[in-house]
């Protein structure tokens, strides 16, 4: 059962794409449009785009588009039940009773219920007796109750059963549990399902609408693995998660903390800093890098000051650094990690170390000046040239010229020839990152033409009209009776043009409205960036009555060329009588 028009048109109404996407994408009006850096891919010149004339969105680089609801499919990867669901909660209106198969988003309602019930035994319990253990653990790491509170934190029992009782007595069965990844199936008695917590500190993971998406549990020991998380579930992806977004996102600082643990996290928070992160169980990607850009400005990283600590630093750079943020890295001294250093020297020192952190540029300068022997002249040489890279990418002058200015007095070479060299690498850097942003378009634009109009390949002169006329159709419901009496289906060339041009004609006929928001119930995400592509074409092309003859006589010209079965031939009459139509129609 379709869901109603009427109340799938009040609910895009309510949730204007701007508003919808103003919490995860930071954009600037332009003109009619407002355009920001993409969150389906990394690029550093904005070409995502939203259109509130159609309440729908377009990506330039990789062609992600669609409506409102397709938006919040993609971006909280969702289907389209629950996309939909979302944005009925998010005002505030009743979803219509729908028969839909929503098994899954049963499911998905069931883990997260689990986990919250879960949330409150595991604090509850370090609150009881069996729990004193835990929370002895977590007073001598100095975490106050304040603390406590505010994370949820808590205590899971030295048990196999306490969780799986408590669960079962509170209704929640076997499959649900095991989906939520709280308890496991034994291998031996598969009927069995045992805690996968047990003598552990808990720390739950709340995303920023406050759901309890995943936890982590500690050993109170040195026994391993020294943290259990939970693996991936319906409601949690760990490559795209950041632990405690759900506090930092409205810290006023525009900058998020990023470090590498649970513990550190909370350490920051309790001493103030409430915009740390971190990414958790797994090393930073570039989802992560996606994720923080949306809430701050700037990253400013405190990884551990070990080897590795300094590998995830550059990784960590490296992907943020596609998403435009401004970075600024933290070396915590004596090989500590943030929360190690906050309990020995305090917060003071800390803020110190964070106003005294270099930006990135200045970590890969001193990165650089290790890796070249300075005492030679060739080094010096090799030195300047990838520095020169490097303020080449800075796109402050003013950055540029005060790194310029201390790369001359480190080497004695003239400040103006240093920023010579910087302005040409920077114009060839230009013209590589259009080139380069430009071919990943154009690619990832042509694979997607491969999936889903498989057909389009080798009719090219057919589909691009077939394209041309539907997007035009789109934008202008109006034409489509004029059009429709003289296109029958079946000229159209190739299947998904054919099936989506017949899907606006049965709406059509049936007097409903044409709009993208009622085709993304068809359509999957992919399947609506296609669309768009054909929707924004039209918009950047002729919209008139006469471009839409000349598609349709495109059309049945390759009708014809490939011997079909014999078309209907448009006389010079019937073309009239189609113009005189849209024509009147459009007044
Ligand atoms: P660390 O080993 O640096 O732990 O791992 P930590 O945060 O300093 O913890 P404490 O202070 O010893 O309690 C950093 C992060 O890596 C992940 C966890 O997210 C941890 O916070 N990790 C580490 C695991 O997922 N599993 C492990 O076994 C170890
Ligand atoms: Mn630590």
């Amino acid at each position: 059962m379709p869901l109603p028009d009427s109340f799938l048109q009040e609910l895009v109404n309510r949730n204007p794409i701007e508003d919808v996407a103003s919490s995860y994408v930071r954009t600037k009006q332009r003109g009619r449009t407002s355009v920001g850096l993409c969150p389906f891919h990394g690029e550093k010149t904005p070409s995502f785009t939203l259109y509130p004339e159609t309440n729908s969105f377009y990506c330039f680089g990789c062609g992600a588009g669609g409506d409102v609801i397709t938006f919040i499919k993609k971006i909280e990867n969702l289907s389209y039940i629950d996309a939909v669901r979302f944005l009925s909660d998010r005002v505030g209106i009743k979803m219509p009773d729908d028969k839909t198969d929503d098994t899954v988003s049963k499911l998905r309602m069931r883990i997260l219920e689990a986990n919250r019930d879960a949330a409150r035994f595991f604090n509850q319990t370090l609150y009881s007796p069996e729990g004193r253990v835990g929370l002895e653990y977590y007073y001598s790491r100095g975490y106050t109750d304040q603390t406590i509170r505010r994370f949820g934190l808590g205590y899971a029992p030295d048990s196999y059963y306490t969780l799986v009782n408590e669960m079962h007595k509170l209704g929640y069965k076997d499959e649900e549990l095991v989906a939520a990844f709280l308890t496991y199936r034994s291998k031996k008695s598969p009927d069995k399902v045992y805690d996968i917590f047990r003598n552990r500190v808990i720390i739950p993971i709340i995303n920023v609408h406050g759901n309890v998406i995943a936890f982590g549990g500690r050993v109170l020991d040195d026994s391993k693995p020294k943290y259990l998380n939970t693996s991936d579930t319906l409601v949690y992806k760990k490559t795209n998660g950041l632990f405690a977004l759900n506090f930092a996102k409205s810290s006023k600082d525009n900058s998020l903390i990023l470090c590498e643990g649970y513990m550190d996290v909370i350490a920051l928070h309790q001493a103030g800093f409430t915009n740390a992160v971190a990414a958790l169980g797994t090393s930073f990607t570039e989802e992560h890098a996606r994720l923080a850009a949306r809430y701050a400005n700037e990253a400013i990283l405190v990884f551990d000051s070990d080897a590795a600590g300094q590998k995830g630093t550059r990784r960590a750079i490296a992907l943020l650094r596609q998403t435009g943020m401004h970075i600024r890295i933290v070396n915590i001294p004596g090989g500590k990690d943030p929360d190690d250093f906050i309990k020995l020297y305090g917060a003071d020192r800390f803020k110190l170390l964070l106003d005294r952190s270099s930006n990135d540029i200045e970590y890969q300068l001193i990165e650089l000046a290790r890796l070249h022997p300075l005492d030679t002249a060739d080094g010096r040489v090799s030195y300047l040239r990838e520095a020169s890279i490097l303020l080449s990418r800075l796109s402050s002058p003013i950055e540029r010229d005060v790194y310029a200015g201390r790369l001359s007095a480190e080497l004695s070479v003239s400040k103006d020839a240093i920023l010579e060299q910087v302005e040409r690498y920077k114009k060839s850097d230009i013209r590589k990152y259009k080139k380069m942003e430009l071919s990943q378009a154009v690619r990832s634009s042509e694979d997607m033409v491969k999936k889903i109009n498989p057909q389009a390949g080798s009719n090219i002169r057919a589909s691009h009209a077939e394209e041309g006329l539907l997007g035009l159709l789109i934008l202008h419901p109006d034409y489509i009776t004029a059009v429709s009496e003289r296109l029958p289906p079946d000229t159209m060339i190739t299947d998904f043009n054919r099936k989506l041009y017949e899907y606006l004609l049965k709406r059509h006929e049936q007097g409903l409205i044409i709009e993208l928001v009622f085709l993304s119930a068809e359509y999957d995400a992919d399947e609506m960036a296609y669309i768009s592509r054909m929707v924004q074409k039209a918009r950047e092309g002729i919209h008139s009555p006469e471009q839409a003859v000349e598609y349709v006589n495109v059309i049945h010209n390759e009708h014809k060329l490939l011997g079909l079965n014999d078309p209907e031939q448009l006389s010079d009459d019937k073309i009239k009588e189609m113009l005189d139509a849209m024509r009147a129609q459009k007044k």
